[in-house]
């Protein structure tokens, strides 16, 4: 078990079964919950429960039994999310006793309405049975998340309703009532709305705070978002309505939530590597799909307006083992590192653009007959790429999108990367936060060189760093 082919080392994967949108994420009683999509029957979309995990630093999960279960053949659990009752606002607990409410969409004979259940310990759960927002009449009406609005002293509820997000607010959890919209007007629109989320952030080495609002557009795969106020009841973003801002410059970022009552005031936010269109296509067994790396955001100035910065929470590194290492190399074409290395590593990779004169360096690692997984910088026109075109098993699915791109400038002249690459689960940062691309991929593990590359001129790597990752799963 956890060795099969593909089966990811050290990002969260189900024991068997489907998996899609991570739900419910929050800190609860000295352990992180992960709840997700799950369909324990098959590897195929169907049937959705909420599966359940929990973690002590949202690396090293402990499955455990699955926590809402569908009660007919009709009924499904869809995604939500948990809020802590820190004062029994609901009234489930113990006097004095707070618990973990879970506020999901139950589609009910293909109606979608929001339902909650509740847990006073986070293994035991308890559905309310009445509907706490039932559906006005919409077909897409769904994926709540719920967070505490400490001025207003009331819950505040982001739901997706087809091609907008609506607030609705409350003060027990159990009624709701209207509050705006967002959206109709805004960001891109490929397709439905999915798993909106709010929150505030400070922005970084400033006084000042931002609302920031992401929502998923199943169309494009891409998790859009949003910067600007909360005023009275409403978000107002700041931007121009052209400009589209994305969460990931791939399309395996997908329905990405953060973790409700934070320990340490963090964002974390942690997603599904599956696009929607590559639903029930990756070529694994018994389990299909896995989420991301749990990653931190942070607001940051930058020349065009403030952005949201990630980085791999910093846990990740104490999974760090052997190290290989290289510096101060000047490439005009080819450099092989090593001849082998597993496809799970983290690497730092930092070019030194002011003294290199390439147009374009990088990368190559899967390197084989047949194969090669490119992460490079085009050093004219400012972009990270990822090619997967070649990574391996590309006939799963048409439409694989075989190439991402972000805009990425040099910082101090120097652009720096890390490349986290785990079996089929592919994440590439910016060192410094400002551009992420994450895909997933299959390659043959038996072709393993790893290159770096430099095209047309010479490019100086002043260095990389490369770790053997250690597995999750042992022990
Ligand atoms: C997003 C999504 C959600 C829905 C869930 C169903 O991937 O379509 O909108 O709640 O998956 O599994």
């Amino acid at each position: 078990m956890f060795k099969e082919k593909y089966r990811p080392q050290f990002h969260f994967t189900p024991a068997k079964g489907w998996m899609n949108d991570p739900n419910g994420l929050i800190y609860f009683q000295g352990e992180y919950h992960l709840f997700y999509q799950h369909n324990p029957y098959s590897i195929n979309w169907d049937s959705m429960h909420w599966g359940h995990a929990v973690s002590r630093d949202m690396l090293h999960w402990k499955h455990l039994p699955i926590a809402y279960t569908p009660e007919t053949e009709i009924d499904d659990y869809f995604s939500g999310s948990s809020i802590l009752d820190e004062h029994n606002a609901t009234g489930f607990f113990k006097p004095g006793e707070t618990g973990m409410v879970n506020i999901f969409t139950h589609r009910d004979n293909g109606v979608q309405q929001q339902s909650i259940g509740y847990s006073a310990d986070g293994r035991h759960f308890t559905r309310y049975l009445e509907c706490v927002l039932p559906n006005p009449g919409r077909e897409d009406f769904r994926d709540p998340k719920v967070i505490w609005l400490k001025d207003k002293k009331r819950f505040l509820m982001a739901l997706a309703v087809y091609d907008h997000v609506e607030f609705y607010t409350s003060k027990d959890l159990k009624k709701w009532t209207f509050y705006s919209k967002f959206g109709e007007l805004e960001g891109t629109h490929h397709g439905v709305w999915e798993c909106p989320e709010l929150f505030e952030l400070p922005v970084r080495g400033t006084d000042e705070k931002r609302w920031v609002l992401l929502v998923n557009d199943q169309g494009s795969s891409k998790n859009q978002y949003f910067i600007g106020r909360f005023e009275g009841k409403k978000f107002v973003s700041e931007n121009p309505r052209s400009l589209h801002l994305m969460l990931d410059g791939g399309t395996d970022n997908y329905a990405a939530q953060s973790f409700s009552n934070m320990p340490d005031g963090r964002c974390v936010l942690i997603g599904l590597m599956v696009a929607p269109n590559l639903f029930n296509c990756a070529p694994t067994n018994p389990w299909r799909s896995n989420m991301t790396l749990p990653r931190e955001l942070w607001l940051e100035e930058t020349p065009e307006g403030i952005r949201l910065f990630q980085r791999p929470v910093e846990e990740v590194s104490t999974l760090r083992g052997e190290k290989l290492s290289l510096s101060g190399e000047h490439v005009d074409r080819t450099l092989r590192v090593t001849d082998h290395i597993a496809p799970q590593f983290d690497a730092e990779l930092v070019i030194d653009v002011e003294k290199s004169t390439a147009i374009q360096a990088g990368i190559q690692f899967c390197v084989g007959k047949s194969q090669e997984i490119v992460v490079s910088y085009d050093l004219q026109r400012q972009m990270l790429y990822v090619n997967r075109s070649m990574s391996g098993d590309m006939s799963y699915a048409d439409d694989i999108p075989p190439y991402h791109e972000m805009k990425l400038r040099p910082r101090d002249g120097k652009i720096s990367l890390r490349i986290l690459m785990d079996h089929c689960a592919l994440e590439v940062f910016d060192l410094n936060g400002e551009a992420a691309i994450s895909a997933q991929v299959f390659p043959d593990a038996e072709q393993g060189e790893m290159h770096l590359f430099s095209r047309k001129g010479d490019t100086l790597f002043e260095r990389l760093d490369v770790y053997a990752m250690n597995s999750i799963w042992e022990d």
